[in-house]
């Protein structure tokens, strides 16, 4: 008898509830034994209403396990000399676990070099070069949330990863670079052979067809299709989009994958919303509570 096939939805909302419950429960332990919380900041430069709404989003979650959350509001005009000089204050002040500065960053400041200003012990969002580097050799580090969040669905979904193909779409410093790189660590999840395809890939459909694990991080609104994608992978989609849709709001969100397409075949999928996004917040907020511990030496 043929086996009777199925696609399990990954629940990115469920997984980092379960996530931000138990950072609550340690948080509430550690105040207990010690009377500081765990403190995040996040630089916000200009008035960008997508990044004013992630940075609300991220003082909420904070505030919701108990660490606490600063936002510094800086306007668009703000020199990149002033923005150094928060970062220094904040590099050296004691009570603080994390910094983060929102992106993208007005024009007229050099975005890399800001992300080396920050203090590596204090970046949560693991951009800066040296946090980089030790995820490529295998130290510990802190690893950029959306990458973190992936491998976390991964584990707590038991999803095996070792010896499989896994094809990476996109090759951005903030997720699929770092996520080719953790894919093929020595680690579980990891230990996969890992394929990157980018926008001068050839044939990009021949690859994608070999996944068994396929991570979407393209930027480009359900191009994934299901003549894309193996009978039985694993589908993970990073991409976040508004497209114009008949709703009472007049758009509806999608990933980089054709979700409704793609789920036919996949054997499991990440929606959008409801995937990796939610994550994506569970593990900064990881990140920060693991800064505090670190220098607590707990
Ligand atoms: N802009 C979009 N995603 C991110 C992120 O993860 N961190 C920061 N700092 N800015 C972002």
């Amino acid at each position: 008898m043929n086996k009777i096939k199925t696609t399990t939805i990954i629940d990115g909302k469920l997984i980092a509830k379960k996530v931000k419950d138990e950072i609550k429960a340690e948080v509430a332990g550690l105040i207990d034994n010690n009377d500081q919380t765990p403190h995040l900041v996040a630089i916000i430069v200009g008035e960008d209403p997508a990044s004013e709404t992630y940075v609300a989003s991220k003082e909420k979650a904070a505030r919701s396990v108990g660490i606490t959350s600063s936002v510094y509001k800086y306007p668009a005009e703000t020199t990149e000399e002033e923005l150094l000089k928060t970062i220094e204050f904040i590099n050296i002040d004691d009570e603080i676990d994390g910094l983060i500065v929102q992106l993208p960053l007005p024009d007229h400041i050099n975005v890399n070099k800001v992300i080396e200003h920050i203090n590596p012990d204090k970046d949560v969002d693991g951009f800066h070069p040296i946090n980089v580097g030790k995820m490529v050799i295998g130290q510990p580090s802190f690893i950029s949330a959306t990458p973190a969040g992936v491998m976390e669905l991964l584990k707590r979904y038991k999803i095996e990863t070792e010896g499989k193909h896994c094809v990476v779409l996109g090759r951005s410093n903030i997720v699929g670079s770092p996520l080719s790189i953790l894919m093929s660590k020595k680690t579980n999840p990891g230990n996969a052979t890992v394929t990157i395809c980018h926008s001068k890939t050839i044939d990009l459909n021949s690859i994608t067809k070999q996944a068994d694990i396929l991570i979407c991080a393209i930027g480009s609104p359900q191009f994934v299709k299901a003549d894309m994608v193996k009978d039985g992978a694993v589908v993970i989609d990073v991409g976040i989009h508004r497209i114009p849709a008949e709703t009472e709001k007049g758009y509806k969100i999608v990933g980089d994958v054709d979700f409704d397409d793609v789920s036919r075949k996949a054997s499991f999928i990440t929606p959008v919303p409801g995937g990796v996004g939610p994550m994506t917040i569970a593990m900064l907020l990881n990140n920060t509570l693991l800064s505090f511990k670190k220098k607590h030496n707990i």
